[in-house]
């Protein structure tokens, strides 16, 4: 069994949801506390054990590859005042030379078109695809449950967790089969079903190790669910292949492309964090009962 060691993030999106603030910044610079969501994304795909990260850019997203590159005249004006707390952060998040990739999604074609975009760099050999507007919260990263099932099973491996039964029209849902370790044999998979034909609540929530395989799948996929060429379409046939397995996430994932999301991992990570949880739990507290007080008086 090959290991995984390269990682496509896709970071092509417009990011609608997040206008007026996103006219001019890419929604993956956004920050939870102090570091943009697309960093998260990064450390936990090293954590996984990823070498090499390919992102797929799209126009207006410069700002992530100058995110991603050395800044010399501010690592020297930060040398001058003796700021070496933060000249030593930076080069912790430093990638290695060479171990990123930048590639570009031309037009706005879907989650499939995206990571086929990233074919070449790939090669052939399996990789790891992570949505860096779902933000993984826990003990340890999504991908790293993924990668322990991975190296159990082989073959393709997709996270997953369970959502509300009535939303199902909004995720890639699996079908549950046998279990297999800490997970599962996928035995269906469908992008956006309604309630009534879903397979089960269990959601794809944006970690999947594929086979490379699926790059020739991706490449002849018709548009799916919203006209737009569906990543779990591809998957769905290349099932007929190959075993898919899905991985349950034991923390949680923060869905990072909606307000609420955001603003909940901007709080549950500053309470993770021991140099900002006192700052700030003792007035979202107040907040919280104030507002409370306010609604029982109403
Ligand atoms: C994408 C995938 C979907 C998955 C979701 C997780 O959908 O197509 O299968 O459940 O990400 O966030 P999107 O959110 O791009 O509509």
């Amino acid at each position: 069994m090959k290991p995984v060691k390269k990682a496509v993030i896709p970071v092509a999106g417009l990011g609608t949801r997040f206008l007026p603030a996103t006219k001019a910044m890419p929604k993956e610079m956004l920050t939870i506390v102090d570091r943009p969501v697309v960093q998260y994304a990064v450390d936990e795909a090293l954590e996984a054990g990823i070498e090499h990260i390919v992102f797929v850019t799209g126009r207006n997203k410069s700002a992530i590859e100058d995110y991603f590159d050395i800044q010399p005249e501010l690592v020297e004006t930060l040398k001058a005042s003796n700021k070496t707390k933060q000249i030593e952060e930076l080069e912790r998040l430093q990638l290695r030379p060479g171990a990123v990739s930048f590639t570009r999604q031309q037009l706005p074609n879907g989650l499939g078109h995206a990571v086929w975009c990233a074919r070449d760099i790939v090669g052939d050999e399996p990789f790891a695809i992570l949505l860096p507007d779902m933000v993984s919260f826990g003990r340890r990263g999504c991908l790293a449950g993924a990668v322990e099932l991975y190296e159990k099973t082989g073959g393709n491996v997709v996270t997953v967790e369970e959502c509300d039964p009535t939303e199902t029209d909004k995720y890639g849902i699996v079908g549950k089969g046998e279990k297999v370790g800490n997970g599962f044999v996928i035995t269906d998979m469908v992008e956006k079903p309604k309630p009534a034909v879903a397979p089960s609540n269990y959601y794809i929530n944006g970690r999947y190790i594929l086979q490379p395989e699926i790059f020739e799948l991706l490449g002849t996929q018709q548009r799916g669910a919203g006209n737009e060429i569906q990543l779990t379409d591809a998957m769905k046939r290349l099932s007929d292949t190959q075993a898919f397995h899905a991985a349950p996430f034991d923390g949680q994932m923060f869905d990072c492309g909606a307000k609420d999301g955001f603003i909940k991992a901007n709080v549950a990570f500053a309470l993770a964090r021991s140099d900002i949880r006192d700052l700030v739990l003792g007035p979202i507290e107040a907040m919280v009962s104030g507002q409370q007080k306010r609604s029982d008086a109403a």
